[in-house]
């Protein structure tokens, strides 16, 4: 377990304070993956390297496990970064030695015996038996990262961090590493905590997500409910970016509707549930379609419908609203009906 409080990070630049992280306060839980997004800037390669103390905070807690970290003595240091492995963007890797030397090479530092049926493991859980002896100009961008990741798994860390280890992969290798992701935290039970500025690598794997903005963690919760619901311009708009819901798309069908119109958020097994036939047939009324998105959340399938109630004037909005949430489909207004 993680509990960042209070958190600050300022740089001296050219005798300038710049402040990183502002009243930071976390709390990550064992076997979680948990993602952070924002913006190029906004502080995250800071804040995901104060967990290793890579970085120092100018000033509050980090507490790994009930031990402040930033109170360590330089044996605790060591400790801790053999206990924390890191995972790269543009992998590290150390050019001039092979892929099995490149794993095992943590395990040196730390003055480790080298047990080759581990390091076997350490290869096949990553899909590299095959390149063991090759040297990381053979490799693919997919491959390096894989290296990069038994690398980080060598001296069987609690918590991995991951600071925006997908961002030089195309998007199919992408999504093979998150799945390699995945698959350790749930085969070790190891806590991930993975930056990055795109939200469908949070969407693929991770738990809960913290947004920050400029230093700040403005918003964080479950995946679901900041995808469906984002609340900060910073989140709503790198969720446009990712062909998530896009808010001029649909306001565009807004300014169509006449009647009411609502945002319908479905997850889990609602997705697939015939509602608005349903509901259409018990309360006499018709649904037009405005804009929708259906897709993953993780494991969870989720849908979001924009539909304009016809006959709106005759509808009572709000029961029509508690009918849906009986179902447990959640509702917004984002239209009142116009009364002609
Ligand atoms: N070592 C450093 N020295 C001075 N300023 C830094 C340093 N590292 C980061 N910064 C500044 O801190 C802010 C956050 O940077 P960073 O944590 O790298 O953001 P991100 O990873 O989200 O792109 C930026 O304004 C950046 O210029
Ligand atoms: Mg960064």
């Amino acid at each position: 377990m993680i509990r960042i409080r209070n958190l600050y990070k300022t740089y001296q630049v050219d005798g300038r304070a710049v402040t990183a992280l502002r009243d930071i306060n976390l709390e990550i839980g064992r076997g979680e993956i948990f993602g952070i997004i924002g913006r190029s800037g906004a502080g995250k390669s800071s804040l995901i390297r104060t967990l290793n103390l890579l970085e120092r905070p100018s000033s509050g807690h980090i507490e790994i496990d009930g031990q402040d970290i930033t109170a360590l003595d330089a044996q605790g240091l060591v400790n801790l970064r053999q206990q924390t492995g890191m995972v790269f963007q543009h992998f590290n890797l150390l050019m001039a030695r092979t892929v099995e030397e490149n794993i095992v090479f943590p395990l040196k530092l730390a003055k480790k015996p080298i047990d080759p049926q581990h390091i076997q493991q350490l290869l096949e859980l990553v899909g590299l038996q095959d390149h063991r002896h090759k040297y990381p100009a053979q490799l693919s961008g997919g491959q390096k990262q894989r290296v990069g990741i038994a690398r980080a798994l060598a001296n069987a860390p609690k918590l991995l961090l991951c600071d925006e280890a997908t961002s030089a992969l195309d998007p199919q290798t992408t999504q093979a590493i998150l799945q390699l992701l995945l698959d350790i935290n749930r085969r070790m039970g190891l806590t991930i905590v993975l930056i990055t500025h795109e939200m469908n690598v949070v969407k693929s794997i991770c738990d809960r997500v913290a947004v920050i903005d400029a230093g700040e963690i403005v918003e964080l919760g479950p995946v679901s409910e900041i995808f469906l619901h984002p609340a900060h311009p910073a989140t709503q708009s790198m969720l446009a970016e990712s062909g998530g819901q896009n808010e001029a798309e649909w306001q565009a069908a807004l300014a169509m509707a006449q009647g009411a119109v609502l945002r319908l958020s479905f997850t889990g097994a609602t997705t697939h549930q015939p509602l608005l036939h349903e509901l259409a047939q018990q309360w006499g009324i018709a649904f037009n379609i405005l804009h929708g998105t259906i897709g993953r959340i993780k494991d969870t399938p989720y849908g979001q419908l924009i539909v304009e109630v016809a006959q709106a004037n005759t509808v009572d909005i709000t029961a029509l609203q508690d009918a849906f949430a009986a179902r447990g489909v959640r509702t917004d207004i984002l239209q009142q009906g116009k009364r002609p």
